[in-house]
Formats: structure tokens, sequence, C-alpha cells
């Protein structure tokens, strides 16, 4: 008797010290605390049968996966395929930056075993407000790792990771377009699910007469990561950021309110959300933004090689062309541009409002150095009706962007002041073997609002990503790669641009100083506010604010870093 009472004070010390402190790990699978079979059907009976087990499409690539059965026609099919953003973006799981599927049921690598390790374990096809609380909830009560997965384009590899629960949003397609009423707009708005992609919300807001400001890539989530994390695309010198056009959000806290946030309504969230960066804050259900009519659009395209001239006279017309895309920017245009393997491409240079004259003009500096060195070249410009003509007609269809990545915001300052250093900068980065992508813009050519959008954005006239190399088969090679970008081609901008920082969502995945390079002197405010609607630290992505609490470890499970 006396020994069970001994017993019973015991487990209770027990249970209090637990409950003093917390588990430093997210429960794992495999571990005894991991669901069993009988709670994850439980789970799913509460879902209403909407809880999917990641079943990796690449193993029937895979002659001994306990997943598909092996079938070498559909494998094929599958690597013919793999490249496109779809083949990625449909699924509950697979993320498009290959580093972070961690070469684990690769169809690249048949020979290798097919696990999930590295991805999310199972997903929640999310169709209400009630299955984001439910899955939020159980992930809390199971202390399991939560992701917010939308398209899979992130970079950084934020809507993926090992042993998680994904709260997967893709199937929340609602579109509604109206007249919204508030005291900072009154307007045309449109309201978009968590799962609407740029395009369907472009081709929504055409059929009305409408533009919506939307990324370059037509399958990202536009309420996802890209709105939250700042987004970027043509019209943006125009109306600024995508973030900047967020009138509301509709979002589910992590301790489980379902709330509006707007410059009236818990305008701390909507400040934050706006640019903060996706996954940190709390799940976005829906977004409502502003749409402007839609109007007469130029753009043209250029592409031009350095075959028979000199290096000198290749860059010196990449010099003029970005010298004058200045006063294109002063305008309200964009330019998306690149340099790689000697061959420099312009896809496209957009003047929303213009008129063929203008842009004729701008481009002309560059077209006369072409034909003065005899450079061959193939031009285009083309007056389109409407912006939704010139955005279908002349933005390439995007793929997966199959390079290790690495970004900086360029200041307007460097570009006006010492643009032959940049120019010397960039040189010797292409002599590395890095893609240069570029996009010159204005983001704070008109009134904007206050919102978590890092300053580096407002200050910069280009946007400039690199990509180095990944190859599927070496992981070593893209570990040297990875290395080069951090240590050798990232510094080689950022010691032109000590004040300048990245862009969060098009960034170098091992940023150093990164709270400082992402987020300036918005990131205490961010954290405090972080900290202050989400205290458990329910929401994680790599380098997202607050994320310094977690360690990663090689399992890719997540730790407390003060453990
Ligand atoms: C091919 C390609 C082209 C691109 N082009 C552009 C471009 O033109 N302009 C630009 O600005 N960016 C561009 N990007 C970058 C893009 O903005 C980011 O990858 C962005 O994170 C994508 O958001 P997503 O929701 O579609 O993707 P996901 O990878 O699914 O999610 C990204 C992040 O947002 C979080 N998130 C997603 N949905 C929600 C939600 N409902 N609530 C809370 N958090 C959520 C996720 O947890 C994750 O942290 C491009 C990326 C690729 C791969
Ligand atoms: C959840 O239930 C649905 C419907 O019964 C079923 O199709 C699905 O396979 C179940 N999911 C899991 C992970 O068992
Ligand atoms: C598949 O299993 C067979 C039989 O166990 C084994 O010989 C072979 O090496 C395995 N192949 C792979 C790719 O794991
Ligand atoms: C997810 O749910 C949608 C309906 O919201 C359905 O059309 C789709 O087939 C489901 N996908 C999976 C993989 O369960
Ligand atoms: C918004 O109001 C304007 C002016 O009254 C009207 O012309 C337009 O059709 C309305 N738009 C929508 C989407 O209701
Ligand atoms: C550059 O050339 C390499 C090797 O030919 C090729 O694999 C790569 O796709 C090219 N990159 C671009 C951006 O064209
Ligand atoms: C340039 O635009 C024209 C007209 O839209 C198109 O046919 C061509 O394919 C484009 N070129 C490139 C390299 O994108
Ligand atoms: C953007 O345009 C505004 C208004 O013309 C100007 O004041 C500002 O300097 C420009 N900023 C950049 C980065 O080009
Ligand atoms: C992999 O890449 C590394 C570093 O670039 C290189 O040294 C090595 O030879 C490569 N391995 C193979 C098998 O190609
Ligand atoms: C990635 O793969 C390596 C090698 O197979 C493995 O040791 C590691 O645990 C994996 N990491 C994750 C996050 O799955």
């Amino acid at each position: 008797m006396a020994g069970r009472v001994v017993l019973l004070l015991l487990s209770l010390l027990l249970l209090a010290a637990s409950a003093t402190k917390p588990c430093p790990c997210r429960c794992f699978p495999g571990s005894a605390c991991w669901p069993s079979p009988q709670r994850w059907n439980a789970f799913n009976h509460t879902l209403g049968g909407k809880l999917v087990a990641t079943v990796p499409a690449a193993s029937v690539c895979h002659p001994n996966s306990t997943f598909l059965p092996y079938d070498a026609d559909a494998c094929h099919d599958l690597l013919d395929r793999w490249q496109v953003t779809d083949t990625h973006s449909e699924t509950s799981y697979s993320p498009m930056a290959a580093w972070f599927a961690n070469f684990s049921c690769d169809p690249h690598l048949p020979n290798t075993p097919c696990t999930i390790d590295s991805l999310v374990q199972y997903a929640v096809n999310a169709s209400s407000a009630e299955d984001y609380l439910v899955t939020i909830n159980f992930a809390q009560a199971h202390n399991i790792r939560l992701v917010i997965r939308n398209t899979g384009h992130d970079f950084l590899g934020r809507s993926t990771g090992a042993g998680a629960l994904a709260l997967w949003t893709h199937h929340l397609k609602d579109i509604e377009i109206f007249n919204y009423t508030s005291r900072s707009w009154s307007g045309p708005a449109i309201k978009v699910g968590a799962g609407v992609q740029v395009m369907e919300a472009l081709d929504a807001a055409h059929k009305q007469g409408y533009v919506v400001v939307g990324g370059n890539c037509q399958t990202v989530g536009i309420a996802g990561g890209y709105a939250q994390g700042g987004g970027h695309g043509q019209l943006v010198s125009m109306y600024g950021l995508a973030a900047d056009q967020v009138l509301e959000w509709e979002i589910i806290t992590a301790t489980g309110m379902h709330w509006t946030a707007s410059p009236s309504d818990n305008s701390e969230l909507h400040w934050a959300l706006s640019g903060g960066g996706g996954g940190t804050y709390a799940a976005v259900l829906s977004m409502t933004s502003k749409l402007y009519p839609d109007f007469t659009t130029v753009s043209a395209n250029l592409t031009f090689t350095d075959a028979g001239v000199s290096q000198d006279v290749f860059w010196e017309a990449i010099e003029t062309y970005i010298r004058d895309m200045v006063t294109l920017t002063d305008l309200g245009g964009v330019a998306i541009w690149e340099v790689a393997n000697g061959t420099f491409q312009v896809y496209p240079t957009t003047l929303p409002g213009g008129t063929k004259e203008q842009l004729q003009g701008l481009m002309q500096d560059t077209l006369d150095i072409l034909n003065d060195n005899h450079m061959p070249y193939a031009y285009n410009i083309i007056q389109y009706d409407s912006f939704y003509d010139s955005f279908t007609d002349m933005s390439p269809w995007t793929t997966v962007t199959e390079y290790q990545l690495g970004g900086r915001l360029i200041p307007r300052t460097v570009v006006d002041n010492n643009l032959p250093a940049l120019i010397n900068a960039l040189r010797s980065i292409t002599g590395y073997g890095a893609i240069i992508s570029g996009i010159s813009l204005n983001v704070s050519r008109v009134d904007v609002p206050n919102n978590a959008v890092t300053p580096s954005w407002r200050d910069a006239q280009i946007d400039i990503v690199l990509g180095t190399a990944f190859d599927y088969y070496n992981r070593t090679h893209d570990i040297v790669n990875q290395r080069l970008m951090t240590d050798t081609l990232l510094p080689l901008l950022a010691t032109l641009t000590p004040e300048g920082g990245a862009y969060l969502n098009e960034a170098d995945p091992n940023q150093p100083d990164w709270q400082w390079t992402f987020y300036r002197d918005n990131y205490d405010r961010l954290n405090a506010i972080k900290n202050r609607y989400d205290p458990k630290h329910i929401f994680y992505g790599l380098k997202a604010v607050g994320s310094e609490v977690w360690e990663e470890m090689g399992d890719g499970r997540l730790c407390r870093a003060d453990r």
C-alpha cells in the first residue's frame, strides 16, 4: 500500500517535472510519442477523410519501394514532367527546390532507397476554417511539426519538413470580385482562397476588366508565401508589391482564433503578414486585395549573345540596358533579364500604360550597340490592348528553377552612382559559372502602406537572383556550389551594397546574418508579434522570424535551440 502511494507520488512528480520542462524536440516518426495508426485514423475520421498519407510519385522509378509499384513507363513520363511546376504544385508533399527533398525517392536516382524521411508524412487536404483548426490542434496535442504547404514553390524549403504534418491549402480555390469600402480603399477588390494561384487570380480579374498584382510565375500561390513575403511582378512599379495590395487577411491563429486582420482589426497581424514572410504568424484562409482597371501595355523581349564580340562589348550592351531601365521604372515599368552562358535575355521588358514609341526609345541605346557591333539578336516589341494580353503572350511559362539560389536587392544609389562596379561584380559572378537574373523595378514609386516589407525593397532598383547549378547525382557538388554562393558570390554583391538586403523569398538558404539581411530593422517588431500570436512556435520555417528558437537536426527533426 505504502509502495503504491510512493509510486503514485513519484509519477506525479515526474508528470510535474515533464510539465515544467517541455519536450525539447518535436515528436518524430518511430518515437513512442508518434500517434498510432488508430490515432491517425481517428484524426482522419474527424476530418471527414481529408487526411492524405504521403505517397511519393517517384516511387514508380524505384524497384524496391514500399509505395507505388515499379513502372518504367510511368517513371519516364514523370522525368519528362519533373521540371514542370504543376508536377510538384499539384501534390501534397513535393518541394520544388530539390535540395530540400534530400535526394530521397528521386526519379533521377532509381538505385537509391525511396523514403519520405525529409518530406511531410501526412497532409490535411483543407477546405474550411474547421480543417485548419483541427489540424493545428492535432499537431499541438501530439507535439508534431506543422508545415503550411500551398504550392511547394518555396526556395528555402519552408513548405516541406521532416516528420511533419502539412496543412495543405491548395484546394481552397474560391475567388470573389466585388467593390470594397474602407477608410483606406474604396474600389474593386478580389478575395482569393489560400490555394488560388497567380494565373487563376489574373484570369478571374481579367473577365471583369481588372488586373491584380501577381508574380511572373503563373503557378505561384498568390495568397501564400508570395504575397506574405512581398511578391514582385510586372505591375509593381505601378502599384507596389503584392503585399502592399492586401486589404484583409482571413486567418486562423496558432491559438485557434478565426480573425480578420486589416488596418483597423488586428492591425499588428495585418502589418506582419503583409511582407514579413509566409508560414510564420498565422495560417491564412483568404486574402482580399486591391484590383485596378486593365490598360494597354507595351512589352519587348530581346536576346543576344557574346558570340564574335569581346566581353567588354557584350557587357557594355548589358550596362547600357540596365542604365536605361532606371528610366523605365521611373515611368512605371518592370524589366526582367538574365545573363547566363554568354547569353543575355530579356523576357520581357514591360511598360504598363505606355506606348510603343516610349519603350522603343528606352531600348534604342542597347540596340544601337548591337547594330554597331554587328551582333545578331532577336527582338520583338508589341503593343497590347491589355496588361493581361501582354502577360500571357510575353511571359514564358515558368519551370521549376533547377538552380541553388542566392539573392541581393541592389539599391538605386548603386545603379545611379556605381554601375561600372556592379557590372564588374556581375562579370566576376558569371566567371564562376553562375547565372544571374535581374528584375529592374521601383516598388516605392507610388504611395505604399506601412507594412513589414523589408526597407531594402523600398530602395531597390534591381532584385538580383543568382543561381549555381544543382546536380541530382552529386550531393558533394551541390554543397560546393552552396558554399560558393554564400562565401564568394553573394559577398561580391554585399560589399557593393552594405545598406542592401535580400528578398526573403529568393534568397540563399544559408544566408549569414539573415535577421538583418531579410528583415532589417523590422525584425524586433516582427519577432514580438510572432511571440504574441504564436507563443509556442507552432509555425516554423527556415530563416523565418523567430525560427532561431529551433534547431534543425541532421535528420530534419526540430529541437529547441536552448534545450
Ligand atoms: C519558378 C518560380 C518562380 C517564382 N516567381 C516569383 C515571382 O515572379 N515573384 C515573386 O515575388 N516570387 C516568385 N517566386 C518565389 C515565390 O514567391 C515563393 O516561392 C513563395 O514562397 C511561394 O509561395 P507559395 O505559397 O506558392 O509556396 P509554398 O512553397 O507552398 O509556401 C511558401 C511559404 O508560405 C507559407 N504559406 C503558404 N500558404 C500559406 C498560408 N495559407 N498561410 C500561411 N502561410 C502560408 C508556407 O508555409 C511557406 O513558408 C518564384 C518561385 C519559383 C519556384
Ligand atoms: C482518410 O480517409 C479517406 C476516406 O475514408 C481515405 O480515402 C484515406 O485513405 C484516409 N487517409 C489515410 C491517411 O488513411
Ligand atoms: C532490391 O531488392 C533486391 C532483393 O532484395 C536487391 O538485390 C536489390 O539490390 C535492391 N535494389 C535496390 C535499388 O535497392
Ligand atoms: C483534395 O480535396 C479536393 C476538394 O476540396 C479534391 O478535389 C481533391 O481530389 C482532394 N485531393 C486529394 C489528394 O485528396
Ligand atoms: C463597382 O462599382 C462600379 C461603380 O459603381 C461599377 O461600375 C462596377 O461594376 C462595380 N464592380 C463590381 C465588381 O461590382
Ligand atoms: C548553360 O549551359 C549549361 C551547359 O550547356 C546548361 O546545362 C544550362 O541549362 C545553361 N543555362 C542556361 C540558363 O541556359
Ligand atoms: C519574344 O516575344 C515573341 C512575341 O510574343 C515570342 O514569339 C518569342 O517567343 C519571344 N522570345 C523569347 C525568347 O521569349
Ligand atoms: C521610385 O520612384 C520614386 C518616385 O518617383 C522616387 O522618389 C524614388 O527614388 C524611386 N526609388 C527607386 C528605388 O527607384
Ligand atoms: C562530385 O562533385 C565533386 C565536387 O565538385 C567532385 O569533386 C566529384 O568528382 C564529383 N563526383 C562525381 C562522381 O562526379
Ligand atoms: C538526408 O539524407 C541523409 C543521407 O541519406 C540523411 O542522413 C539525413 O538524415 C537526411 N535528412 C533529412 C532531413 O531527411
